[in-house]
C-alpha cells in the first residue's frame, strides 16, 4: 500500500497472494512471489477512496447549489452542514458529500477534466495522470480521479500549469500512438481523439520512429488486441482482475515496454471479456465480430434489453444498413451497473440470420410447408380453435410481458383453457411455492438486486450464476469483496461462487433441503445475520425443488429474509407476473381452477387428449427435460400451431407455422428477475411479415369474437393496468425516462443542445447514442461524435420500474408447498447417480446457435462426477462413459469434479448432445466404454 493511502494496482510481477478473489489459476505461471509479508489488501474497502458507482449513488445526491444562501441538492433538498463539505471548483461553489471523487464532483457541476483510467464503475488507480488539476495550498498538481473532495478545496482545472499538465500527457501518449484513427474501429467515438481534439497540443514535435509491436493479435474468439494503439490506463486490467475476477489480462514488462497482454499466449477466456473492449479508451481492444463492419455514424442505435436471461442488462442496439451489428452495455445502477456478459454483447447475430421464419407457413396435403397469408393461417388456426377445442397452450421463456398477458388472455379468457405455462426448460419449477412458502408476497423476488450489496448474509441456492445468470454473479462477487457479505453456498457441486464464498456447504446428491434445514445447526450459523438475502432458481429439472423452497421458507420466516427469485429467462418473470402458469393468475392471484403444467400438457397431446397445441415460442423438443415425452406429444394428433423466429425442430413438426418478430425489432417490455419492467426500443423493422405475438393474439381472439381494441404497445398496457393489480400504478411513460438530469459530459467542441433545456450537451442524436432520439442514422459532417463511453454515460440510465406486490406483505408460513414439479416417474430405482442437468453460458440453443461470434465457443458434452465414485467405475479424467438412462445412452467425457458422492452433473445442449433425452430420468448409470 502507498504511503498516500491510496490504492495502487500491481503489474502482474508484483502481485501475490491478492484477496480472496484471486483465482490462482489466472495467474501466470511461474510468477515471483510478493516480497512483502502478508497479503495486500487491493481490495479492502477501506482503501477505497472512491468506491464503486453504486456507493458513489448512493452517497451522492446529485448535483448541488447555492441558492439564496442555502446549499441545494439538484431537486431542491436543503443540505445541512453536517453531511457535505463545500468546495470550490473554477470560481463557483459546490456542496458535496465527504469522500466523493473530485472528478465525480466537478463533473456534475458541468466541469469535464479529461481522463483515460478513471472508470466510474472501477476503483481509481491515477496512472495516466490525464486528470490533474491545480488544488490551491497543494505543492504539485493533483489527480482529480483520486483526489477526495474535502471542505474549503478551492480547485482550479483551467488554470495554466493544469492545461499545460493535460497538453503534455496527451504529447506523451501520442509518441508512440500510431495514426490508425481511418482504419480504427474505434475512430469516431475514441476519448483519445476526442481528449486530443480538446485538449490535445495540436501538434507533436516527436520526430523519432514509433515503438512497434505485432498488430491485431487475436487473444480470444472475440476480442482482437492492438498494443501500438494502448494507453496504458489498466482499465482492462482493473475490470478483469477487480470486477470479473478473472485475470487473464495483465501488465508485463517494464518501463517503455510495457504492454498489455494474456499470459503464456492463453486465451482472453473470460464470459465477461467484451467489457474490456467497451471501456478501452483506445481501439487497442477491439471485437472480432464487429472489426471493420462500421463507423460510428454509419449506425443507427436504440436502447433495449438483453433478451438471453433473466437478470435483464440494459444495452443499446446498433445497427447499420438495417443490420444488427453491435450490442453495448448501457449502465443502469440497479442493474448492471456498467457491465453485461459475453452472450448478451456478441449473442446478437440470430436476430438477422437468413434462417428466421419470414411468413405464416401450413404444412400442406403432401406434408410440405407452403407460404399462405396472415388471413388464411389465422383463419385457420381459429377454426380449429372453436367448438369447445381441447387446447393447452405453451410459452417459451423469451417473450415479452406484453406477449405473455395477450397469451395468458388468450387462452384463459377467449379460448377457455386453464391448460397453460410458461415452463418449458425449468418445467416443474416450483415458482407459486415462494409465495405459499412465505418467502416472498408474490410468485417473485421480494429483494432487488441491489440488496445484495447491503445483505449482511447471502444463501446462494440455484445454477451456477456465472453460468446461468452472468451479470448477478459479479454483483454478488461485489457483495462479497466489496460489501463484506457472509456468502453461503448450498449445492451438491461446486459452483463459480465457492471461491469467494464464506461457507460451502456440500449437500448429500438429494439432499438440498435437509442442508438447508440444518444451516443454522451448523458452523456457517456463526456468520448468519441480518439482513439475509436467500437466492433461489431451479436448479435442475426432477430435482426436489419444492422441498427446498420450503426448508428457505423456514428459514426465511426465522429471519424474516428478502428472497432473490432467479427464473432462468428474459421473460420467465413477466409470463409469471401476467398468469401464464397454470395455478397462478396474473398479479400472482391464485387461481380457482388450477390448470395442467407444461409436462400434463403434453402428457395429454402425446395421449391424444388434446385438439389443439399452441406452442409460444417453445421448442419442446430441444428444451422440455422430457425430449422423448415432447416428440411424442408432438405426434399425439393434436393440431399444433407455432409462433417462433425460426423452423425449431419442434416448429417443423408444427401444422401451422407463425413467424415471430425478434426483440431488437420491437417495442415491448421485459421484466427481470428482481421483477423490474424494462423497456426495448424497435431499431429494425421485422423480416418479411413477422409479427409480435401480442399481435397474432389479438388477431385470433378477433376471429374468436373478441375484440380487445388494442393497436399499439400502450393498448396492451392500457390494459394490464386496468386488469392486473400489481401493475395498475406502472407508468409506461417513465419505462422511457431516463435517470436523473444528467450532468454535461463532455465538451468537446459542442454547444448545447438547444432543443433541450436541460443542458445535455447534444452529441450526435442528442439524448441517445448515435441517432436515436431522431430515429434517422447520424450524418457525416452533421456534428463530431462525441465518444461512446461518454454518450453511453449521456445517454443515463433508465431505471425501469419494480412492479407492486400483490398484498405488500408477507404471507404467514402456510407449512405447506404444492410441487407441481416433474416428479420421479413411478418405479424410480434407487440405483445410478442422481442426474443433475444445467445450462452453461455457451450452448447450441435457438439463439446462440445463429451466433456467427458465439456458436462455435459451446463445449464438448461431459459428466462430472466424484473421484471416489470415478475410482469405483475405473473412470478417469477424459475417459469416455456410457451414460445411460431409460434406454437412451449417450457417450461422454468424464471430468472429475468437486461434486457429491451419487450424483452427476451434465450440461445441456453442448456440442452435438442434448441432454434431455437422459433428463427425464432422474437417475442414471454409468459404465466404462469398453
Ligand atoms: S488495452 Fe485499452 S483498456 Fe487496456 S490498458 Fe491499453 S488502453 Fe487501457
Ligand atoms: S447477464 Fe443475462 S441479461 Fe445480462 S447480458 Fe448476460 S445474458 Fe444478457
Ligand atoms: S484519469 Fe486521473 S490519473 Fe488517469
Amino acid at each position: 500500500m502507498r504511503a498516500d493511502g491510496r490504492t495502487l494496482l500491481l503489474p502482474a510481477w508484483r502481485h501475490g497472494r491478492v484477496g480472496r478473489a484471486k483465482q490462482p489459476a489466472a495467474l501466470p505461471r511461474g510468477l515471483p512471489g510478493a516480497h512483502r509479508r502478508g497479503p495486500l489488501h487491493l481490495r479492502d474497502g477501506s482503501s477505497n477512496v472512491g468506491g464503486c458507482a453504486r456507493d458513489r449513488a448512493r452517497r451522492c445526491g446529485g448535483h448541488a447549489t447555492t441558492v439564496g444562501g442555502h446549499r441545494l441538492r439538484l431537486g431542491g433538498e436543503l443540505l445541512s452542514d453536517n453531511d457535505s463539505v463545500t468546495l470550490t471548483i473554477n470560481g463557483r461553489e459546490v456542496a458535496a458529500e465527504p469522500g466523493r471523487l473530485l472528478i465525480d464532483v466537478a463533473e456534475e457541476l458541468g466541469v469535464f477534466v479529461p481522463r483515460f483510467c478513471y472508470h466510474p464503475g472501477m476503483k481509481p488507480v491515477a496512472v495516466c495522470r490525464m486528470c490533474l488539476v491545480q488544488i490551491e495550498g497543494q505543492r504539485k498538481l493533483q489527480p482529480a480521479c483520486s483526489t477526495p473532495v474535502a471542505d474549503g478545496m478551492v480547485v482550479n482545472t483551467q488554470e495554466a500549469g493544469a492545461v499545460d499538465a493535460q497538453e503534455g500527457m496527451l504529447e506523451f501518449l501520442l509518441i508512440n500512438h500510431p495514426l490508425d484513427c481511418p482504419i480504427c474501429d474505434r475512430g469516431g467515438e475514441c476519448p483519445l481523439q476526442d481528449q486530443t481534439y480538446k485538449h490535445g497540443p495540436g501538434s507533436s514535435r516527436y520526430v523519432e520512429p514509433k515503438r512497434t509491436y505485432e498488430k491485431a493479435l487475436e487473444i480470444s474468439d472475440l476480442v482482437v488486441l492492438d498494443r501500438e494503439r494502448c494507453v496504458l490506463c489498466w482499465r482492462c486490467v482493473r475490470f478483469s482482475d477487480e470486477i470479473a475476477g478473472d485475470a487473464f489480462i495483465q501488465l508485463v514488462d517494464r518501463g517503455p515496454g510495457t504492454q498489455i497482454l494474456t499470459f503464456n499466449d492463453e486465451p482472453f477466456d473470460s464470459y465477461f471479456s467484451g467489457n474490456t473492449i467497451q471501456i478501452c479508451p483506445v481501439g487497442a481492444l477491439t471485437s472480432k465480430p464487429y472489426r471493420f463492419v462500421a463507423r460510428p455514424w454509419d449506425l443507427k442505435s436504440a436502447p433495449s434489453v438483453c433478451s438471453y436471461c433473466s437478470v435483464g442488462c440494459p444495452i443499446t442496439n446498433e445497427s447499420r444498413d438495417e443490420k444488427l451489428v453491435r450490442c453495448q452495455a448501457l449502465p443502469n445502477e440497479n442493474v448492471n451497473d456498467f457491465w453485461i456478459c459475453d452472450k448478451g454483447r456478441f449473442g446478437y447475430h440470430y436476430v438477422d440470420s437468413d434462417e428466421r421464419l419470414t411468413a405464416p407457413l401450413e404444412r400442406g396435403a403432401n406434408d410440405e410447408f407452403q407460404d399462405v397469408s396472415w388471413d388464411h393461417a389465422l383463419e385457420r388456426v381459429a377454426a380449429k380453435l372453436r367448438d369447445g377445442a381441447r387446447v393447452g397452450v405453451i410459452a417459451g421463456g423469451h417473450l415479452t410481458t406484453e406477449d405473455a398477458w395477450a397469451i395468458g388472455k388468450l387462452a384463459k379468457n377467449v379460448i377457455g383453457t386453464r391448460d397453460v405455462d410458461s415452463r418449458v426448460a425449468d418445467a416443474g419449477a416450483p415458482y407459486a411455492d415462494v409465495m405459499i412458502s412465505g418467502l416472498s408476497p408474490a410468485a417473485g423476488s421480494s429483494a432487488t438486486i441491489n440488496d445484495l450489496a447491503t445483505a449482511r448474509t447471502i444463501v446462494w441456492m440455484g445454477p451456477d450464476p456465472k453460468e446461468a445468470l452472468p451479470v448477478l454473479y459479479l454483483k454478488l462477487r461485489g457483495a462479497v469483496l466489496d460489501h463484506n457479505a457472509k456468502l453461503i453456498v448450498v449445492s451438491p457441486r461446486r459452483l463459480s461462487l465457492d471461491g469467494f464464498a464464506t461457507h460451502v456447504v456440500r449437500s448429500e446428491a438429494g439432499g438440498e433441503a435437509r442442508a438447508v434445514d440444518e444451516l443454522m445447526s451448523s458452523p456457517a450459523a456463526d456468520d448468519i445475520g441480518d439482513p439475509m438475502v436467500i437466492c433461489w432458481g431451479p436448479s435442475s429439472p426432477g430435482r426436489d425443488d419444492a422441498g427446498v423452497v420450503a426448508a428457505l421458507g423456514r428459514l426465511g420466516a426465522a429471519r424474516d429474509a428478502k428472497v432473490l427469485m432467479c427464473p432462468p429467462h428474459s421473460g420467465s418473470q413477466g409470463l409469471l407476473d401476467m398468469g401464464v402458469h397454470p395455478s397462478l393468475d396474473a398479479g400472482h392471484e391464485t387461481a380457482a381452477e388450477p390448470g395442467r403444467d407444461t409436462r400434463a400438457i403434453l402428457q395429454a397431446a402425446a395421449d391424444g387428449r388434446l385438439d389443439v397445441l399452441l406452442l409460444f415460442g417453445a421448442d419442446v423438443i430441444a428444451d422440455f427435460p422430457d425430449a422423448d415425452l415432447a416428440g411424442r406429444a408432438l405426434g399425439g394428433g393434436a393440431h399444433v400451431v407455432t409462433v417462433e423466429l425460426f423452423p425449431t425442430e419442434t416448429a417443423t413438426r408444427s401444422d401451422v407455422l407463425l413467424p415471430s418478430a425478434a426483440f431488437a425489432e420491437r417495442e415491448g417490455t421485459f421484466t427481470n428477475l428482481e421483477r423490474r419492467i424494462q423497456k426495448l426500443e424497435p431499431l429494425l423493422e421485422a423480416p418479411g411479415v413477422a409479427r409480435e405475438p401480442w399481435r397474432i393474439c389479438v388477431a385470433l381472439a378477433r376471429l374468436l369474437g373478441d375484440d380487445w381494441g388494442w393497436h399499439s404497445f400502450v393498448d396492451v398496457w392500457n390494459d394490464i393496468r386496468s386488469n392486473v393489480r400489481t401493475h395498475t400504478e406502472v407508468d409506461i411513460d417513465a419505462l422511457s425516462a431516463r435517470g436523473p438530469t444528467p450532468a454535461p459530459q463532455y465538451e468537446s467542441g459542442y454547444e448545447k443542445d438547444p432543443s433541450h433545456s436541460g443542458g445535455v450537451v447534444a452529441g450526435p442524436g442528442g439524448q441517445y447514442p448515435k441517432g436515436y432520439r431522431s430515429g434517422t442514422p447520424f450524418q457525416t459532417g452533421q456534428n463530431w461524435p462525441l465518444s461512446w463511453e461518454l454518450r453511453g454515460f449521456e445517454a443515463r440510465q433508465r431505471p425501469g420500474i419494480v412492479a407492486g406486490t400483490p398484498n405488500g406483505a408477507r404471507p404467514s408460513p402456510s407449512g405447506s408447498t404444492t410441487s407441481t414439479g416433474s416428479a420421479a416417474p413411478d418405479g424410480e430405482s434407487a440405483d445410478g447417480f442422481v442426474l443433475y442437468a444445467g445450462r452453461m453460458i455457451y450452448d447450441e440453443g435457438t439463439m446462440i446457435s445463429k451466433s456467427t461470434a458465439l456458436r462455435h465457443i459451446a463445449r464438448r458434452p461431459f459428466v462430472e462426477l466424484n473421484e471416489e465414485d470415478a475410482k469405483e467405475l475405473e473412470l478417469s479424467e477424459g475417459d469416455e462413459a456410457v451414460v445411460r438412462a431409460n434406454g437412451t445412452e449417450a457417450r461422454l467425457e468424464v471430468r472429475l469434479a468437486d461434486i457429491a458422492r451419487g450424483a452427476v452433473f451434465i450440461p445441456y445442449d453442448q456440442k452435438g448432445f442434448r441432454a434431455n433425452t437422459l433428463t427425464s430420468a432422474p437417475r442414471v448409470t454409468l459404465a466404462r466404454d469398453l
